[in-house]
């Protein structure tokens, strides 16, 4: 984690139902602290100074989420097997630090679930970078899709709404960001990017692709048929405007207000209560700052969120319509395109295709 990210973070332990939000610094006693280069953290703690709650970076990556105990408790096994695969293993150090508080024993059986199973990251880093003439069985009829798809993607589709507006943002937060795709784009244009998501995995693997850290990564296994796998292969210069931390985008360590563009990108319909969440994202941003939304609004009836907390979809209004009608009460949209597809490979004879909602809006606090 860049040491200049430091003073971007806030505490976000629940205190009588708000987060501290007390700022952050390094704690060096505990656990010392690993450097991975002058201004980059590779291992250390990361310390509250309002409530004394403590985060925990490793292998270069800050985890700043509300419950950071049960966080590592509960990821304990999963997060030791994927640093040491990765080569960067938890330190002596840091072992004993969880160990002395009792992190490294599981209240549950551990099992890598959702975005944190190694086939999800396989697949989302194949949606993010994908190749598919080399891992997709050939089928004529979708060479046309697939080739139109290549040249603008949703992600382009996305940055482009941006760039036809000329906005150019100076600072932007990617919620929900998994291996970086959308982050990348936004690199482009703006003067920083942050990337946010909840499964370290992600996360890791995100810095490694854009930033090279710890390690640049160019190549990542695809499962295409069962457990066979084959090598994805992708080659980015390392960017050095972005950075990517675990954190709940529910109650960001990154303070929403502080950020001219927010990136809603595919999460809203797997986000626990998705109409408070976007509604505290609303409330919070800046005057005349800018969000870019998407979403297929893959709404589950046995997903996190209760159908009641859906921004519809339910009755006489789509979610598209209530997605825009929401919006239009705390400022204007500006552009929307709908559908836009957004395709998610699975195997080699599997592909997910959405068709997504896409809106640029502008927050107001008065209009
Ligand atoms: C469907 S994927 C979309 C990823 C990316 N935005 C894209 O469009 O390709 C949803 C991502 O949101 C992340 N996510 C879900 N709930 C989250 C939360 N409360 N806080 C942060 N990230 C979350 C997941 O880990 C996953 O990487």
């Amino acid at each position: 984690m860049k040491l200049s990210c430091l003073k971007n973070l806030t505490c976000v332990k629940n205190i009588s139902g708000h987060p501290c939000k007390g700022n952050l610094i390094i704690e060096n006693n505990q656990v010392p602290l690993t450097m991975w280069s002058p201004t980059d953290i590779l291992e250390g703690i990361i310390r509250c100074t309002k409530c004394g709650n403590e985060y925990p970076i490793l292998g270069g990556v800050g985890i700043v989420v509300p419950l950071t105990e049960t966080y590592i408790r509960q990821n304990y096994a999963q997060l030791c097997i994927f640093l040491d695969e990765n080569h960067y293993p938890i330190s002596h150090n840091m072992a004993q630090y969880f160990r002395a508080k009792k992190l490294n024993i599981p209240l549950m059986a551990q099992q890598p679930v959702g975005y944190d199973h190694p086939r999800y990251l396989s697949r989302y880093v194949a949606t993010h970078y994908p190749n598919y003439g080399k891992f997709l069985i050939k089928h004529e009829m979708l060479a046309p899709l697939l080739e139109g798809y290549e040249k603008e993607d949703l992600y382009t589709t996305l940055v482009s709404l941006l760039t036809k507006n000329n906005i150019h943002p100076n600072k932007v937060l990617d919620m929900g960001c998994s291996v970086g795709r959308m982050s990348f784009g936004l690199a482009n244009i703006a003067s920083h990017v942050y990337g946010l998501d909840h499964a370290f995995p992600s996360v890791f693997t995100a810095r490694q692709i854009l930033s090279g850290m710890p390690s640049k990564k160019t190549t990542h296994p695809f499962f295409y048929d069962g457990l066979q796998e084959m090598m994805l292969e992708f080659d980015i210069d390392n960017l050095e405007n972005i950075e990517f931390i675990v954190g709940d985008a529910t109650a960001t360590p990154l303070q929403i207000e502080n950020f001219d563009l927010i990136c809603i990108v595919n999460i809203l319909d797997g986000i626990n209560s998705p109409r408070n969440f976007l509604e505290g994202v609303l409330t919070q941003m800046a005057n005349n700052s800018y969000l870019i939304f998407s979403s297929c609004y893959h709404w589950d009836i046995e997903g996190l969120s209760p159908k009641e907390d859906w921004i519809d979809g339910k009755e006489a209004t789509t979610s598209s319509q209530e997605l825009a009608n929401l919006l239009k009460e705390y400022g204007s949209i500006i552009e929307e395109k709908d559908p836009v597809m957004w395709i998610c490979p699975e195997n080699a004879r599997s592909l997910s295709i959405f068709l997504n909602h896409c809106i640029l809006f502008q927050r107001k606090h008065s209009f």
